[in-house]
């Protein structure tokens, strides 16, 4: 009786591990797509090894779209036009596609995967978009959550950008943490220095890249970052500007400002710049060079949560209520916003329904 039970389980176990081995076998034989063909805008073909995503596929082969949320089908930056092989459109991509991007045939380069030949348009400026190899030249304390890095290019490279723009920096595995991630960060230095560049990076607990950025890189570490990305620089008009940043927001704002002081302007401008407590401002000093330096440049700091020992003399509460300070003609003004999806909407929100100013004027990047 014993004996035959043994021999059951045996069974069973040994019929488990077969079917098992035939899953697995069948897997690999059905994802093994084999080699295919992306063409692109009717005038590059790509051969690439089947099964990967669109945006992997085009990144190995060094061309980058944009992906902010690091492919994870979170951000919607990776959009493009798949004109045949896209297969069906995916749960993942509805959310974040309008009515009109899915008749025009617009996709997720991160969510869609190639099983067959591909064919897709991507505008010519991705093609500009490089990977570039650095070291860590310095590391600022800017406060008790904010650093200020900046990556020296290494072999002679040099990046062209326009103030406010981004990059996607390249994390190394550490710690627990066995994979790379890429993680979108705006440029803060000036587009005028070529061979290095500073970002602003405010550690997100428990976040995969920032523990990385706060806790392990150090000077003289090699880091690859690509870039540059983004639609968030400032119009070449004459309007008013109002910038409205938090936190690390700060970021794009500071290499505007550089960028401004370089070629040099007359444009009424007000920094509205949100804080919780006097510890969460930074770069105080230079905001208030920038008022010296600048006709008509406002640097204003708002505090959320002012402490009573801080005596605080400032700002307080939102930051949408001083905006009256600085609007003097709605229609001639523009806004360039950077930070939380929630202050990016609140700010919008304030600025069309209260103060007036034409949507179309009003150019953000939001973090989240
Ligand atoms: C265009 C663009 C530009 C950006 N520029 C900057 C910049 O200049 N400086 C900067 O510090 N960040 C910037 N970010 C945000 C940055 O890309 C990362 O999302 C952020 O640093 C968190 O990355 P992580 O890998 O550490 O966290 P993750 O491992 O991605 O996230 C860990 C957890 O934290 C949550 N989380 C993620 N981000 C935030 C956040 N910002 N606040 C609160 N919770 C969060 C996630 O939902 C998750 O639960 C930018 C984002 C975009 C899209
Ligand atoms: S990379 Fe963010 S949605 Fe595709």
């Amino acid at each position: 009786m014993f004996l035959r039970i043994i021999q059951d389980i045996a069974l069973m176990s040994g019929i488990g591990i077969l079917l098992a081995l035939v899953m697995v076998i069948a897997q690999r034989w059905l994802s093994n797509y084999g080699e295919l063909n992306i063409n692109i805008n009717s005038k590059k073909d790509l051969t690439v090894t089947g099964g990967n995503s669109l945006l992997s596929s085009l990144s190995e082969k060094q061309i980058f779209i944009p992906s902010a949320c690091g492919g994870r089908g979170t951000c919607g930056a990776c959009k493009c036009k798949v004109i045949e092989g896209g297969g069906p459109l995916l749960p993942t991509e509805k959310p974040l596609l309008s009515k009109a991007e899915i008749e025009d045939h617009i996709r997720l380069a991160c969510q869609v995967k190639i099983k067959s030949d591909i064919k897709i348009e991507i505008p010519e400026s991705i093609f500009n978009i490089k990977r570039f190899h650095s070291e860590i030249e310095e590391i600022i304390d800017y406060t008790y959550d904010i650093k200020g890095i900046t990556f020296k290019l290494l072999n002679g490279e040099t990046i062209d950008f326009k103030a406010g723009q981004y990059i996607q920096l390249e994390t190394q595995p550490y710690g627990k943490v066995k994979q790379s991630v890429v993680r979108a960060y705006s440029i803060s230095s000036k587009p005028e220095l070529k061979d290095r560049i500073q970002l602003i990076i405010r550690l997100v607990p428990e976040g995969i890249c920032t523990t990385w950025v706060h806790n392990y890189l150090k000077v003289g570490d090699k880091v690859n970052f690509t870039g540059p990305y983004g639609d968030f620089y400032i119009r070449d008009t004459n309007a008013d500007i109002i910038f409205v940043a938090g936190g690390s927001g700060q970021a794009p704002i500071k290499s505007m400002l550089e960028h401004l002081k370089e070629v040099g302007t007359d444009r009424k401008m007000s920094f509205f710049f949100g804080a919780r407590t006097t510890k969460d401002l930074y770069l105080t000093e230079e905001m208030l060079a920038f008022e010296k330096h600048f006709n008509d440049f406002h640097y204003i700091p708002v505090l959320s949560h002012p402490e009573p020992d801080e005596n605080w003399q400032g700002r307080i509460g939102f930051v949408m209520p001083y905006f009256k300070e600085a609007i003097r003609d709605p229609k001639n003004t523009e806004a360039y916003l950077c930070g939380s999806p929630g202050m990016i909407a609140g700010v919008t929100k304030s600025l069309v329904e209260e103060y007036s100013l034409d949507k179309d004027k009003i150019y953000y990047d939001s973090f989240g």
